[in-house]
């Protein structure tokens, strides 16, 4: 130890003996010297730690934006403050620090006469009257998910969902209240969109004519690949209170011809037959077992050369850079009894253990991934 390291420390210790040092003195004592004397420094901070822990307040004020319809009404054009606390229907107290919390958080813009308008990205994402509304992916998340995440440290401790429903595996009763089953699935769609658009152009949908989307919701995965690929006919096999909200989404297409309701329960008896048949973000809610059983089923029910896409929010196989992933899965601690998302390597197991072959993993979007495999 050289002379320098040496005063370093007699200095720590003289500090830490002190009745006066300050409560951090003591654990500066205890770090090893680069970090004591990193901190010393001030290179360390509380500032990102800070930063995280109060994020919830900007995640709620941008829902509570969306919820509002702030910036489907903004637009239309700017507007001052009290058109706009009156369009969207809140009181006078807080709706100048709502909207300029906004301006901060760059989700508004405030122009010098005092009027807001959308930015460039809230008036393309989140106007619900375009097409590249991306809004109704927080709507399942505004009537129930941000709720259950509160009972974080509850699911922690018990292991088990915090969702007096159970959601996740009762979708019998998520389904019947329409209000519920619209707000689910019109997240779903939200969600699988870019996906969908991705996979149309990263599969090669030319070697085959058939899709069914297994859990498919109200069937976006199927109609954008049907739009993009003239030659494919399929469809959705989901639980029987989906029917309506497919067949409505699929003639809004102009797609019924070509696409049609499988209705069943996938526990229940084989799964129908397909050229192709996708598993979108369907594993993550069940166990292990009940994942396996699916791709056992998958593979049974597929044609030899058909082909198998399971994709999903992917955690890294490390396990330690996909955030996205990793928070995913607790998500499914919380609102199901055994879900868990996985890494891509996982998958790949699992799908060998029911022989598959040709196996590929391909990132589709910024935070979705597809596991393919061959029959
Ligand atoms: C998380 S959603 C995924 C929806 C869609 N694949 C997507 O990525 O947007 C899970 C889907 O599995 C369906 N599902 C749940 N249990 C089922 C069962 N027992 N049989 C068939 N489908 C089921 C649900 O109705 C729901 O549409």
């Amino acid at each position: 130890m050289n002379a320098t390291h040496e005063r370093n420390r007699a200095k720590r210790n003289r500090m830490s003996a002190h009745p006066s040092s300050t409560s951090l003195a003591p654990h500066v004592a205890t770090l090893p010297d680069d970090a004591a004397t990193i901190m010393k420094r001030g290179a360390v901070t509380a500032d990102r730690i800070l930063e995280l822990g109060y994020s919830y307040r900007a995640c709620r004020t941008l829902l509570s934006a969306v919820e509002l319809g702030v910036f489907t009404v903004l637009a239309a054009g700017p507007l001052d403050r009290d058109t706009l606390s009156e369009r969207i229907g809140i009181n006078s107290r807080g709706a100048r620090d709502f909207f300029d919390s906004l301006v901060a958080l760059r989700m508004l813009v405030r122009d010098k006469a005092g009027r807001y308008s959308n930015s460039a990205e809230t008036d393309l994402y989140l106007d619900r009257n375009k097409p590249t509304y991306v809004g109704g992916a927080f709507e399942n998340v505004i009537t129930r998910i941000y709720m259950d995440w509160g009972s974080l440290t509850d699911a922690l401790r018990t292991g088990k969902p915090q969702t007096h429903l159970s959601m996740v595996t009762k979708f019998a009763e998520l389904y019947a209240d329409e209000t519920l089953r619209d707000a689910f699935t019109n997240t779903m769609t939200a969600r699988t969109r870019p996906v969908a658009q991705a996979l149309a152009k990263r599969f090669p949908w030319a070697e085959h004519r058939t899709l069914i989307d297994i859990g498919g919701s109200q069937g976006c995965l199927p109609v954008e690949i049907a739009k993009a690929h003239y030659h494919i006919s399929g469809g959705v096999f989901d639980l029987p209170p989906l029917q309506p909200s497919f067949d409505q989404f699929v003639k809004a297409h102009g797609l019924h011809d070509r696409l049609r309701f499988y209705p069943g329960d996938f526990f229940e008896g084989p799964l129908p037959s397909a050229d192709v048949l996708v598993l979108g973000r369907v594993l993550h809610n069940w166990d292990l077992a009940t994942k396996k059983m699916l791709l056992r089923k998958a593979y049974d029910a597929l044609p030899a050369g058909g082909a198998l896409i399971v994709y999903e929010q992917l955690i890294d196989d490390e396990r330690c850079t996909q955030t996205d992933g990793l928070l995913a899965s607790l998500q499914m601690l919380l609102s199901s009894p055994g879900g868990s998302n996985f890494t891509g390597e996982d998958c790949v197991g699992w799908m060998r253990e029911a022989h598959f072959r040709n196996i590929s993993v391909e990132p589709l979007t910024a935070d979705q991934s597809m596991v393919a495999g061959i029959k």
